[in-house]
């Protein structure tokens, strides 16, 4: 039997992209899935599509109704809903705020909802969709790669916290993937991300194998294990490495 078999899953973010992929491979493995978006079309077409329950609305504010339409028990929580704020120190305070809201504080927010009765039975599982911005950084996204890190911080943090209490994390760092958040960083993307972009059923296979695993780290593509330890062994290489690709950006007309 699959690990997710029966399971009651819920899916933030899950109107298309990753989220979507995520939510109909979780269906196709027998799991129990809701699906939100902010998107409410979108997260009832995917819903309808799987079987599943749309509960759209924000991410933060998801976890009450998620678990009422799963008849009380939220196993598996996918922190997948998040926001490519592109930008440098100079980018709107909205901006930032925005992706401290719905890439940070949406998952803590999550958590605090989720934990006491996970803890109680001792068993539950919390996904988060971060990227490897949050491992490496992302030219030109200083909002996106800042809070990516916080992202990966709290999922760290948490595994580290319970995990004695039956509690699992996953984080899923991917680098380019074909979505509309892809399609949406334009030139940057196209020099940064496509060369090695994959889809999103890819992801949803990762995490599916990482769940099986009951690995923390899920690393959709490989090769970002190697940039995460040139990174953590030789920073200043590094630094001058990304610096590059930044000076080979800005010349790209
Ligand atoms: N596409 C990539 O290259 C890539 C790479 C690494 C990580 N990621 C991460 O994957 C996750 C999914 O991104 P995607 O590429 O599928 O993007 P996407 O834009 O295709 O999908 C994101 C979905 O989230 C929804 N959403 C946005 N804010 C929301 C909120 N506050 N509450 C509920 N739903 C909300 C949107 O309506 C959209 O349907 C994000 O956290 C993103 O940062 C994406």
């Amino acid at each position: 039997m699959g690990a997710v078999q029966g399971a009651g899953v819920v899916v933030t973010g899950a109107g298309g992209g990753i989220g979507a992929a995520l939510a109909r491979r979780f269906a196709a493995e027998g799991a129990r899935v809701v699906v939100n978006d902010l998107d409410a079309d979108k997260a009832k077409a995917v819903a309808d599509e799987i079987g599943g329950t749309a509960v759209p609305g924000d991410a933060s504010a998801v976890v009450a109704e998620a678990r009422n339409a799963l008849g009380g028990t939220v196993d598996v929580y996918c922190a997948n809903a998040g926001v490519g704020s592109g930008g440098t120190e100079a980018a709107d305070e909205k901006v930032w705020a925005l992706a401290w809201d719905v890439n940070v504080m949406a998952h803590v927010r999550a958590a605090h909802q989720l934990l006491p009765a996970w803890l109680e039975r001792g068993s539950g599982r919390f996904v988060s969709t971060v990227s490897a911005a949050g491992l490496l950084t992302m030219i030109g996204a200083a909002p996106y790669s800042v809070t990516k890190h916080g992202a990966y911080a709290f999922a760290e943090w948490l595994s580290l916290t319970y995990r004695h209490r039956g509690l699992k994390v996953h984080a899923i760092c991917p680098q380019g993937v074909r979505t509309d958040m892809l399609t949406a960083t334009g030139r940057l993307g196209e020099l940064v991300l496509a060369p090695t972009a994959i889809d999103p059923e890819d992801v949803a296979e990762a995490l599916l194998k990482g769940i099986e695993e009951d690995r923390f780290l899920i690393l959709p593509h490989p090769e970002a294990a190697e940039y995460y330890q040139a990174r953590a062994t030789d920073p200043e290489r590094w630094l001058a490495n990304m610096n590059r690709v930044q000076q080979k950006w800005e010349a790209t007309p």
